[in-house]
């Protein structure tokens, strides 16, 4: 029987590790990636013990991309039934926090599964890119949205017109990822932060975490007004209480996550 195409690994107590498993392919994003991915994610966003997830590839690449085999002879009507820009909002409305792990190249649908992530993290070679142009085609999973969100428009445009790739350190200027670290330590990095945050009061993580993606689609005023009630929320938590208690009698605090 093959490899599974997506692994599972648990590096850490409330840590999950999502790995992509497709290295002939380079990682290539076919259907059943793309599924896989969106079925983890929905069901660990459910599930109470899960608090952090990665996601990562190997060390050549993270994901190159949609699989242009798989698509290169398909019609309109078969990308629309194939839905795949849904199946990335698995990731979007997760509501634990996850962090791409990237090594190697992240390009196409590849830097936009990055970009669909809450962190980056990234190896000193690893290349990022949008170069879907060269294939006649435009990026389709938010790059042209979630790269100009987060360098701005001139440089992506450049990137996106282009199709050229950019390394991490330039990714890192610009704003597109959160870290860069050498490659052999992208994956300790990455459960390093999961582990941090997986050991903090889950809803005020869940919560920031809403607030920060909501609020990047809506008026200033909107966001800030969702930032306090959801600050004022938290204030019905135990967690709350616990953390403030803490603090206050200078212990470690004991989050219950409710
Ligand atoms: N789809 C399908 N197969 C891919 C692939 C992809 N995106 N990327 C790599 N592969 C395959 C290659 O065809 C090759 O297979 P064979 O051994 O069967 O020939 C194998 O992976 C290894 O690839 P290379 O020999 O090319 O490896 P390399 O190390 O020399 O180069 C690379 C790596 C720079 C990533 C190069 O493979 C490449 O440019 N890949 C395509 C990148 C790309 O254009 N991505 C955008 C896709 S479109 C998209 O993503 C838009 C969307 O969501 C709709």
């Amino acid at each position: 029987m093959a490899d599974p195409v997506v692994l599972l690994e648990r590096p850490a107590e409330a840590v999950v590790l999502l790995r992509i498993n497709r290295p002939e392919a380079r990682n290539a994003l076919n259907l059943e990636v793309r599924k896989l991915i969106a079925r983890h994610m929905t069901e660990m966003g459910e599930d109470d013990a899960v608090r952090c997830i990665v996601l990562t590839g190997n060390d050549k690449s993270f994901a190159a991309g949609a699989d242009i085999k798989e698509m290169a002879e398909a019609g309109t009507i078969e990308m629309l039934q194939r839905g795949i820009h849904r199946l990335w909002r698995a990731i979007a409305a997760c509501p634990k926090p996850v962090i791409a792990a990237v090594n190697g190249y992240a390009l196409g649908g590849g830097c936009e599964l990055a970009m669909t992530c809450d962190i980056i993290v990234a190896g000193e070679s690893a290349q990022f890119g949008q170069p879907e142009v060269k294939l006649g085609i435009i990026p389709g999973g938010g790059g042209t949205q979630r790269l100009t969100r987060a360098i701005g428009k001139f440089k992506a445009m450049k990137y996106i017109l282009t199709g050229e790739l950019f390394g991490a350190r330039e990714a890192f200027e610009t704003g597109l990822v959160s870290e860069v670290v050498p490659d052999a330590e992208v994956e300790k990095r990455a459960v390093e932060l999961a582990k941090q945050i997986a050991e903090l009061p889950p809803l005020a993580v869940q919560l920031a975490k809403e607030a920060v993606l909501a609020g990047m689609d809506a008026p200033l005023t909107s966001a800030l007004a969702l930032e306090a009630k959801s600050l004022q929320i938290l204030f019905s938590s135990q967690d709350q209480k616990e953390g403030m208690k803490a603090f206050i009698e200078k212990r470690k605090p004991k989050f219950s996550g409710r």
